[in-house]
């Protein structure tokens, strides 16, 4: 177990965790030219977070449009992953880290070398049948699954709404929305490397949205040092032993 920080620096943090669990928000990768949500022209002030959610993509060919450009605009940003990724690869690699849970669906910590990521929300690199109908928040699919470009090719083909080519099922961006069902595989996943861990750094996240905005309070509750680097304040900095406010790239990298 890893005592807190005597003089609270970062690097003091870093150095004494033996199985540090990365935990990351969009804020990871801004610095590769993806927007995050809640910050001033984030994705939440261009589109409406209400419409976005699971029910809303099953009930409406419109919203399953919007999310499609969403999506497209997501990919046209061509990002490559940033210091903040290099860093927290590298602590892998050097055998410091158990690994990364992150928020993010955009691949870049696999990118970036990352061995063990736990895409807690999902992927934006593929797309998967969710069956016709599916309901209460869980997808009912038949199995179907392909490169998110296979909906892109679709779609410029003329088809805004592509459907499952083996039973005609909606498809949906393999990421899990508001209202979804978290996956259970993730979950368990994330679970088991909260108990290797020794301790915690939360890097680049609003810490807002459960059950991600719970993990640093279940990691404090079990003795874990807590470490957050964001641009701003979190709910959580009062639990943390070192805060550093700034950009993940500068601070990590
Ligand atoms: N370095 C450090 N922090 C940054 C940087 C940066 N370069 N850029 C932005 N931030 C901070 C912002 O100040 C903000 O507090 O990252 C945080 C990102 O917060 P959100 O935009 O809320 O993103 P996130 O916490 O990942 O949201 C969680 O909400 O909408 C859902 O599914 C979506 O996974 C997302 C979830």
């Amino acid at each position: 177990m890893v005592d807190p920080p005597a003089d609270a620096t970062l690097a003091d943090f870093l150095r004494r965790a033996e199985r540090l669990l990365v935990l990351t928000g969009a804020g990871i990768s801004t610095e590769s030219g993806i927007p995050d949500f809640r910050s001033p022209g984030g994705v939440w002030t261009r589109y409406d977070p209400r419409q976005m959610t699971f029910d809303r993509y099953v009930e409406s060919a419109e919203v399953r449009a919007m999310s499609w450009a969403m999506r497209r605009e997501f990919f046209a940003a061509g990002a490559r992953p940033n210091r903040g990724h290099l860093a927290i690869a590298a602590m892998e690699a050097e055998g410091r880290s158990v690994g990364v849970i992150t928020q993010n669906i955009d691949g870049l910590h696999q990118e970036a070398g990352s061995q063990t990521v736990v895409e807690i929300h999902g992927t934006a690199r593929t797309v998967g049948c969710i069956g016709r109908r599916p309901r209460w928040g869980t997808p009912d699919g038949c199995g179907f699954s392909a490169d998110t470009t296979w909906a892109f090719q679709r779609i410029d083909e003329g088809d805004p709404d592509p459907a499952c080519p083996t039973c005609g099922g909606l498809v949906k961006s393999a990421t899990i929305s508001f209202g979804q069902a978290m996956d259970t595989t993730s979950m368990d996943a994330a679970a088991e490397l909260m108990a290797r861990a020794d301790a915690m750094l939360v890097v680049g996240s609003s810490l807002q949205v459960h059950p991600v905005a719970g993990m640093p309070v279940d990691a404090v509750d079990r003795g874990l040092p807590l470490a957050i680097v964001n641009r701003e304040p979190t709910p959580l900095d009062h639990l943390a032993d070192v805060v550093v406010h700034g950009s993940a790239g500068d601070v990590l990298g």
